[in-house]
């Protein structure tokens, strides 16, 4: 951990140079301390292994011609996507090519401005059930901000609570499934061949079955209602009656449940994340949370409107901090189609590409004080630069995360609606250790000491 103590938590790296046995162990472990610190000043770097090759890119031109210019000729690799393929099928978030440009004619829509304005009552709600549920005393955050960002996503998408019977069981599964399911991104790293068998545990594969049975329940029913007229104004339902512009086709309900398992999961876990760490960060820096109440009192005083989002500017600027320093998605991977040469390497067809976000929002060569929790960094010059050209917690382009502004309603409006109901104190002794699983989690759970205000 660092050794300063007024900077937030950050993986020790490890030593410069490793055998690639050991940098494996690593990789198991936890992806962010098995790097070496020069990665935190390097524009690029490779890694080379007997079965492929990977590189790092880490440069904003870089990042940008992978992710904005030329995003077609890097696809996902289909190492990424393997680990969830049992739970997301053809969804999105794995497809590429003609494939994923259909699917996102169809889904971009219902997540466009103005639809975001009316899944606002939504997202208000389910801050006023974690405000209600939160108990006083110790407690580990990260599992109640699981459960109210789970609320959010039920609720936008299907207009169901998650004490529902069936969100609430589609919850615990998938709890069930992240822990049966390590490491999202290890076999895009890891060094094995492609003819090596992985195989997915049983379990794994039991617990994505019942995930997907209970959501195609879910997904037939709002067919049956839209069918009969008598479908809620949700996503789901802007979603699943909205035609693909070029082939006139809507997805079916077998499509749907691979899409609805994506918005679950990413919508989810990422937001869970996110607020779990921007938590423990206002409790280990008290002045911030003090602010941020007094902005949420007033803001949210007149209630559900849309317009208060424009008054949480504090809020705003503490959830992008810490995506900054706790991006929810660490690093993702995209593969070369034909040769490449980035500065002065040439890279071959077939190499993985690794775009680093953790790496990128610390990189000490664009940030001023890299690794330090500074909300107010957003209004200077060098916050400005580097929030457009070197800022990437959503991706980028044409694959950027569909949910990007809904994330960036829910969670200021969360953390604020939070904040202001509750003063929230670290745990001697109890300091998050960032491990990077399905996102980056706390390797034993955010503790923190919740007090009403
Ligand atoms: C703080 C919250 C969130 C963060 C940090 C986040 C981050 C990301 C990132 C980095 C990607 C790109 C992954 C890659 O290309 O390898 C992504 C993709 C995606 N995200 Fe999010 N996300 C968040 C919330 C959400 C929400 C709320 C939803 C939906 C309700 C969502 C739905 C998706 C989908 C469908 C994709 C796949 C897009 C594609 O590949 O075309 N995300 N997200």
């Amino acid at each position: 951990m660092s050794d300063a103590p007024d900077l937030p938590p950050k993986p020790r790296a490890r030593a410069e140079r490793v055998s690639l046995w050991r940098h494996m162990r690593l990789f198991r472990q936890d992806i962010l301390s098995a790097q070496p610190a020069r990665l935190y000043r390097a524009w690029m770097a490779e890694f080379r292994t007997p079965f492929f090759r990977s590189y790092l890119v880490n440069q904003p031109a870089l990042v940008d011609e992978v992710l904005k210019a030329r995003p077609m000729e890097f696809p996902k690799s289909d190492r990424v996507g393997e680990g969830l393929r049992p739970l997301l099928g053809r969804s999105v978030f794995l497809t590429n090519g003609a494939e994923w440009q259909r699917q996102r004619r169809i889904i971009d829509p219902a997540f466009e401005g103005g639809r975001l304005r009316d899944t606002f009552p939504a997202m208000w709600a389910a801050g006023e059930a974690a405000v209600a549920r939160i108990g006083e005393g110790p407690r580990e955050i990260e599992e109640d901000m699981s459960h109210a960002a789970a609320d959010v996503i039920f609720r936008t998408l299907f207009s169901l609570p998650i004490e529902d019977e069936v969100a609430s069981a589609v919850f615990h599964q998938f709890r069930a499934y992240q822990r049966s399911q390590p490491i999202l991104n290890a076999a895009a790293f890891l060094p094995l061949p492609r003819w090596m068998p992985r195989g997915h545990r049983a379990q794994t594969r039991r617990t994505a079955r019942a995930i997907r049975d209970l959501i195609t329940r879910l997904t037939a029913t709002r067919m049956a209602e839209i069918a009969a007229g008598t479908a809620p104004d949700d996503l789901a339902t802007k979603i699943m009656t909205t035609a693909d512009p070029v082939t006139g086709a809507r997805f079916t309900t077998e499509e749907m449940v691979d899409q609805v398992a994506i918005f679950f999961l990413a919508g989810h876990e990422t937001s869970a994340s996110a607020l779990g760490w921007a938590l423990y960060l206002l409790a280990r820096y008290p002045e911030w949370q003090e602010k941020l109440a007094e902005e949420a009192e007033a803001a949210l005083s007149p209630g559900p409107d849309f317009a208060v989002m424009g008054k949480l500017r504090l809020a705003r600027d503490v959830f992008r901090e810490t995506l900054r320093l706790y991006p929810p998605v660490p690093m993702m991977v995209r593969e070369t189609t034909r040769p490449e040469r980035f500065r002065d390497r040439d890279l071959p067809v077939g190499s993985q590409i690794v775009l680093s976000p953790w790496h990128l929002h610390r990189h000490e060569r664009l940030w001023e004080n890299p690794d330090g929790f500074d909300p107010a960094r957003w209004q200077t010059e060098n916050g400005k630069t580097c929030l457009r050209e070197a800022f990437v917690p959503f991706s980028a382009g044409a694959r950027v995360c569909t949910g990007a502004g809904f994330a960036m309603v829910e969670g200021p409006l969360l953390l604020a609606m939070l904040v202001r109901a509750f003063r929230f104190e670290r745990v001697a002794g109890r300091d998050p250790v960032p491990v990077a699983y399905l996102t980056v989690r706390a390797r034993d759970g955010i503790w923190l000491m919740a007090s009403r205000r």
